[in-house]
């Protein structure tokens, strides 16, 4: 995975981009049949309104699907209403297919955690097979595209939409965004019925939305860009995606969807981008509240930017032929988005079939299978993170009586997470249910809401996903609670947010576990009995009373269809937790941003406890996190070794071995998550304390030492410099190893 950095900013090799004379011929006699109202048609995306998270939602259109004034449509689903609709489009002039697309993120009906949860896995191979399957699914539906996946870098926890990313790191998220492409879109050639399109999203910066406020500014230099934000975005390009979202917000002024160097001269001129574009819910639009003209000018410079097609709000099907007709836009760049719409189709097979994914016998056999439900609890477990487990109070022992209590623990409805708008809510597996499969003797009680305000509480309850309030006071359930905390001998909190307080529109000031929570807790660490924090969260939490007072910690994301299962998993031992964060957890909302990959600064800390005055630190934290990225723990423990090299010197041609050895030291076999960091301790520009390069998943038996070896070149040690050229100079590095970005050892390369 590590060589996909390298590639940014290089175009394709010409080969890659051979085009296919079948189809150009074909597209080409297709297109000079269609009127200019025809191919503006194949620029319209409409909402089937199953999903929504914007209000325009499209009047007539069957009409105009009849008329081939639609192009594509989504959030709509089965085989039976797509294939009604791809009838109707079937009685169009043109007999041109319409393209069902669908936001399937982290599953389809069966759903596995969210996009941050799979991102601790740090298994590639588990990630593209969550893909897969998600992808099997949802072509049984009908679906020929999913909006996934989202590779926005993301560095501040406020951001509700954290819990769609990949986290903080440009490499792990490349090589996620590389194994989720592949998985639904196979070879990318959709031979059969089983690939669908990707949608790499939101095409560009979305994470760095300023504040953590949703849909806000971004405003960054080149330089960060190139490092460390657009890498994953390419690396989906380079492993073939066939289309791009753009994002709602601006780059330099321009918001992205009119932004014709992020479009054009960057993602097709320099990166060799084929594919097609589509804009975000009303992203067309928008642009008028952004400030950049009315909807006749906005969709002209979306167009001329890019923008291939346009979701929802319609600014192209009613103003693109009036720009034509008075010389603002030109046939011709109608013509070049037209045939990019068209070549997907083609590419997905619908002009030979358009029925291809209308299938009620997959529909019925392929979906919410055992099978996918199997993998979904082993998903689900290896997304995971311990972050605390004093005295080795996990895994529980079996026979013990146990007290489950959180506001959640019961409820379907919260299991899948953010953005799973196709999951069977009604089948997804509680802790409750969870814990009972096992055989343990439970005791249950709610304790708290989610909020005691209830304003907050229903922010938390969106898309129909409700907290079930209950109306007694907060003293009322607590007492309750702690009572029924005395009858067990282990009690599992299980707090945190709702599904629905991350994810889009979701951003928080305080990101924290709510208060009336809070005192629950604290409630029952006063019992005295051994309790373990058992979180439900889209983001990084603020944990630092937690971290301090409760036995164990043990981060479970929102896990998916299988959630309470594989919550059982792991509290007894089943399973070995082996999940690492993929994003920094702060002590407090003020340290953020905060990121492993911080540049030194001339006047840093010093590393010792204590505030030291004129040093870039805080009077009243110190700089470090609660608990850094890659950060995660097991039943048992690891010993790492010091990392050694095979050479202390490199040249261009040459590359270096780094091994350590790692030892399961503990009282289980275990996964281990090893990584490996450089540092470019002298260079023209300034570089970041620590970058990931590579990582391996290992399984050690206990008792066991392994070997575990990276191969670092001149690819491993270049990056952007000002004047955005990927190099990497002559000069001394550090290379380091160790389980996260924080504990490392380090060895020293020079290139020469
Ligand atoms: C989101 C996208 C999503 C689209 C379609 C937008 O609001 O930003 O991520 O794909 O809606 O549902």
């Amino acid at each position: 995975m590590k060589k996909l950095i390298f590639l940014v900013g290089m175009a394709l090799p010409v080969l890659a981009l051979a085009q296919d004379p079948v189809k150009d011929k074909f597209i080409r006699e297709l297109m000079s049949r269609m009127s200019l109202e025809e191919k503006i048609g194949q620029l319209n995306l409409l909402t089937g309104g199953e999903a929504t998270t914007g209000s325009v939602v499209s009047t007539d259109v069957e009409k105009k699907i009849r008329a081939g004034q639609v192009g594509g449509i989504f959030s709509m689903s089965g085989p039976a209403k797509i294939r009604r609709a791809q009838e109707l489009a079937l009685q169009s002039r043109h007999k041109i297919p319409i393209l069902f697309g669908m936001d399937v993120i982290h599953g389809y009906r069966t759903v596995f955690p969210i996009p941050l949860g799979l991102a601790a896995s740090w298994d590639t191979g588990l990630v593209e097979r969550s893909a897969r399957i998600a992808a099997q699914e949802a072509t049984a539906d009908g679906i020929a595209w999913a909006y996934s996946p989202m590779v926005d870098i993301c560095r501040d926890p406020r951001w509700g939409r954290i819990a769609e990313t990949s986290g903080e790191d440009p490499v792990l998220g490349s090589a996620l965004a590389a194994a989720m492409v592949r998985g639904y879109q196979g070879d990318g050639k959709y031979r059969g019925n089983s690939s669908l399109m990707a949608c790499v999203k939101h095409f560009a910066l979305y994470g760095a939305s300023e504040a953590g406020r949703d849909y806000n500014t971004t405003d960054m230099s080149r330089i960060r860009m190139y490092n460390e934000y657009l890498p994953p975005y390419k690396a989906a390009i380079d492993a073939g995606v066939g289309s791009v979202m753009a994002s709602f917000n601006e780059i330099d002024g321009i918001p992205a969807t009119a932004n014709r160097w992020l479009l054009t001269d960057l993602l097709r001129k320099d990166w060799g981008f084929k594919g097609m574009v589509v804009s975000d819910y009303t992203g067309v639009n928008e642009m008028i509240d952004h400030g950049i003209g009315n909807l006749q000018t906005v969709s002209a410079k979306a167009l001329q930017a890019g923008t291939d097609m346009d979701m929802v709000g319609e600014g192209y099907l009613t103003t693109l032929a009036k720009s034509v007709k008075e010389g603002k836009v030109s046939a011709a760049e109608i013509d070049a988005a037209c045939r990019r719409v068209l070549s997907a189709k083609y590419d997905l097979g619908l002009f030979q079939d358009p029925f291809k994914f209308c299938n009620e016998e997959r529909a019925a056999s392929e979906i919410y299978t055992e099978k996918n439900r199997v993998f979904a609890r082993e998903a689900a477990t290896k997304s995971f993170v311990l972050l605390k487990n004093k005295n080795g109070v996990l895994p529980l022992k079996p026979g013990r009586k146990v007290a489950l209590i959180g506001p959640l623990v019961n409820n379907k409805e919260n299991m899948g997470g953010t953005w799973a708008v196709s999951e069977d809510r009604s089948k997804s597996v509680t802790l409750l249910e969870g814990l009972k499969n096992t055989g343990a003797e439970v005791f249950t009680a709610r304790g708290a809401n989610i909020y005691s305000d209830p304003v907050l509480d229903a922010h938390a309850a969106m898309f129909g996903k409700t907290t079930g309030r209950d109306n007694r006071s907060d003293r009322e359930m607590r007492e309750e609670a702690v009572a029924v905390a005395g009858k067990a001998d282990v009690i599992v909190a299980a707090l945190g947010e709702s599904a629905e307080m991350s994810g889009e529109a979701s951003s928080r000031t305080h990101i924290n576990i709510p208060e009336n929570q809070g005192e629950l807790l604290k409630a029952l660490v006063a019992t005295g009995k051994p309790v373990v924090l058992v979180l439900f969260t889209g983001r990084p939490l603020t944990l630092t009373w937690e971290d301090e007072h409760v036995d164990a910690i043990l981060n479970i994301w929102f896990a998916g269809s299988e959630a309470g299962n594989a919550v059982a998993d792991v509290l007894y031992g089943k399973v070995n937790p082996s999940g690492k964060l993929p994003v920094t957890f702060p002590r407090n909302e003020g340290q953020i941003p905060i990121y492993y990959a911080m540049k030194n600064t001339g006047r840093p800390h010093s590393g010792n406890p204590g505030f030291e005055k004129f040093r870039s630190n805080y009077l009243d934290a110190p700089n470090t996190p609660l608990y850094p990225f890659g950060y995660g723990l097991s039943y048992t423990t690891f010993r790492y070794s010091a990392p050694e090299t095979d050479r202390a010197v490199i040249t261009r041609q040459q590359a270096a071995t780094i091994t350590v050895s790692v030892s399961n030291t503990g009282h289980y076999d275990g996964e281990e998550t090893v990584q490996l960091y450089i540092r470019d301790v002298e260079g023209s520009v300034t570089r970041p304390v620590k970058e990931l390069k590579d990582f391996k998943k290992v399984f050690i038996r206990k008792g066991e030492t392994v070997k575990v070896s990276f191969t670092v070149d001149v690819s491993d040690l270049s990056y952007y410099y000002s004047d955005l050229k990927f190099r990497a100079e002559n000069g001394e590095y550090e290379i380091m190893t160790g389980p996260n970005s924080a504990e490392t050892q380090k060895v020293k390369l020079e290139l020469k």
